[in-house]
């Protein structure tokens, strides 16, 4: 079997109209905020390939180690015919289950679900190329609006990996579980990879890595506007700030003007002042305990059946179940 031809819920135009109208609501906000989905062009999916193998960025390895040791035992307690994977950027980690689900014999069809049609193009391709007995139907779309327009398909599995469910914000987040419990029977199952609290130091430094690789994604979202909105953001004026929230128990990453400096965005006729360190948020990434995301899981309808972390607890894989 091969990939079918790709299902697009995101027309180009469709995204642009509304970076349009988080652009100008963001940014006339006090503080300014950025939405994070729009790091994600063609540029921003390489960039964040390249984070997942920084020293300083321990949760691919840790999420890969605990699926190196769980896929077979995923496999048998879902028997998974699908496995629909939300956020599928690369898909490198996924082969693992791939592989378990194709041993056990039940995996006939692989549906990656992404914002970025470029990545979500290769990731269908080589997996299609691996696995020449599942049919891959490729999806983009937003996971905040599109979970729904996702193909029906009998015994469910859906994974959200790499712990992108932290980037959302609480009440987003609590949206997205009801979508997630919406699109599964009972049969199917959740897979969600989360990373976990942890000494601030670590975090913060997985959020800003010696190399700039990371400060480098967290701009690539000003080219993106440069490019479709026809702005002149100078990225050499932005400083990147990770940020460890008590509180919140979340990696804050802003942008930091160096300068008084004015931007203009033509698309939207508007120019927009920065004083001189001034910060705008463009992601969070919130850092999850067990009883945190059990309690969240369950006001969404699911149960939290498994709970799995890497040897010195850094990450951990959850199985739920619609309870
Ligand atoms: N699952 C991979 C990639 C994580 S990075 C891993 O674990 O390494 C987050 C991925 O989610 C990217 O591929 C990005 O393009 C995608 N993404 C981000 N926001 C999205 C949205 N709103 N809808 C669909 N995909 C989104
Ligand atoms: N969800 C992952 C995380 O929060 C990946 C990610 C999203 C990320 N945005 C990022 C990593 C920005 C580094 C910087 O870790």
């Amino acid at each position: 079997m091969s990939v079918s031809e790709i299902a697009v819920h995101l027309d180009p135009g469709g995204l642009v109209h509304q970076l349009a109208g988080d652009v100008r609501t963001g940014l006339g906000s006090t503080p300014k905020v950025l939405p994070p989905k729009y790091f994600y062009d063609a540029r921003g999916s390489e960039l964040f390939d390249e984070i997942t193998r920084l020293e300083e960025y321990y949760p691919t390895r840790a999420e890969s180690q605990i699926l190196h040791h769980r896929a077979a035992q995923v496999a048998s307690l879902t028997g998974a015919r699908t496995l629909v994977e939300i956020g599928s950027g690369t898909s490198e980690k996924t082969r693992l289950l791939l592989r378990a689900l194709s041993a056990a014999g039940t995996l006939q069809q692989f549906i990656p679900f992404d914002v970025d049609p470029v990545v979500l193009q290769g990731a269908s391709a080589a997996v299609a190329a691996e696995f020449p007995g599942v049919k891959v139907s490729p999806v983009v779309g937003d996971f905040e609006r599109h979970l729904d327009k996702l193909p029906a398909s009998p015994r469910r599995l859906m994974a959200f990996l790499g712990s992108t469910i932290g980037n959302l914000a609480p009440r987003q987040r609590a949206e997205f579980l009801t979508d997630v419990r919406r699109g599964l029977v009972t049969g199917d199952a959740f897979l969600l990879g989360l990373d976990l609290v942890k000494s601030p130091e670590r975090l913060v430094a997985a959020y800003d890595d010696s190399r700039g690789v990371t400060a480098e994604f967290n701009k690539n979202v000003l080219a993106v506007i440069n490019r479709q909105l026809d702005a002149d953001f100078n990225l050499a004026a932005f400083e990147h700030v990770a940020r460890w929230d008590r509180e919140q128990e979340w990696i804050e990453m802003r942008l930091r003007s160096v300068r008084d400096q004015t931007v203009r965005i033509s698309a939207l006729d508007l120019d927009v002042a920065f004083g001189a360190g001034e910060e705008m948020r463009t992601e969070i990434s919130a850092k999850f305990s067990h009883a945190r995301i059990s309690e969240e899981l369950a006001a969404a309808g699911l149960r939290l059946t498994h709970w799995w972390t890497d040897p010195v607890g850094d990450f951990a894989l959850t199985l739920s179940e619609p309870a």
